[in-house]
C-alpha cells in the first residue's frame, strides 16, 4: 500500500467483525509498533484476547463498546520505572504515540481496523490486567476486520495549522 494513501484513508474504526485476528498479522502490527522512533523504549504492549477482559477494558473505557466488540484490545503502556520529570510527561507519551501511528498504519494494511482510545479510568484499566504500579496504560487500541466503512472526519486547512518561520506568519 502506498503510504499517503494509508495514511489517508485509515480510519477509526468503532464496528469489528467477530472473526479472530491471526497471530502473524498481530505479530506484524507488533513488530511495525517497535520500529517508531523510540527514546527509552518505555513501552510495553498487553495484548487482550480473552472476551470477559475486553469486557471489564470497555466498562473502564467508559462503555466504549467497540472496545469489547473487538477481537483484540492492545493495551499500550509506558514503563515509567527510574523515569526523570521530562521523560515521564514527554518522551515516554511521545515514544508510546509514535509507536500507535505505526501500529495503526501496519493494521490498515493488513486489512485490519483500530480506534485508539484514551478515554478510561486508568485504575480500572489497571487493575483488570494486573498491572504493577510504576506502569501506566496510555491508550487501548481496538483492533479488529472492520464492519464498517466511515466517512472521513475533516481536518483543518494547512493554511490554519502551519505556521512558516515565525508564529503566526501564513
Ligand atoms: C490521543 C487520541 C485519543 C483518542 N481517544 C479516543 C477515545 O477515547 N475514544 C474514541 O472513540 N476515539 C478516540 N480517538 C480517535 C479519534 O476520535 C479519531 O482519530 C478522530 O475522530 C479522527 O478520525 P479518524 O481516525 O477516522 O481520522 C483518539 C485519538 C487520539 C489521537
Amino acid at each position: 500500500m502506498e503510504l499517503m494513501e494509508a495514511i489517508r484513508n485509515r480510519r477509526s474504526i468503532r464496528r469489528y467483525k467477530p472473526d479472530p485476528v491471526p497471530e502473524d498479522k498481530l505479530k506484524a502490527v507488533l513488530e511495525a509498533a517497535i520500529w517508531a522512533p523510540r527514546a527509552w523504549e518505555r513501552w510495553e504492549f498487553i495484548v487482550v484476547r480473552d472476551a470477559e477482559t475486553r469486557g471489564e477494558l470497555a466498562k473502564a473505557a467508559k462503555g466504549s463498546e467497540h472496545v469489547g466488540e473487538a477481537p483484540v484490545d492492545i493495551v499500550v503502556c509506558s514503563n515509567l520505572k527510574g523515569a526523570k520529570a521530562r521523560d515521564r510527561e514527554l518522551y515516554s507519551i511521545q515514544e508510546a504515540a509514535a509507536a500507535i501511528q505505526n501500529l495503526m498504519l501496519k493494521a490498515h494494511e493488513e486489512g485490519l481496523g483500530t480506534c485508539w482510545v484514551s478515554e478510561f479510568r486508568e485504575a480500572a484499566v489497571a487493575k483488570a490486567l494486573g498491572i504493577p504500579r510504576g506502569v501506566r496504560p496510555l491508550s487501548i487500541i481496538s483492533l479488529g476486520y472492520p464492519d464498517e466503512a466511515p466517512s472521513a472526519p475533516s481536518r483543518k486547512d494547512l493554511g490554519e495549522v502551519v505556521h512558516w518561520e515565525k508564529y503566526g506568519a501564513r
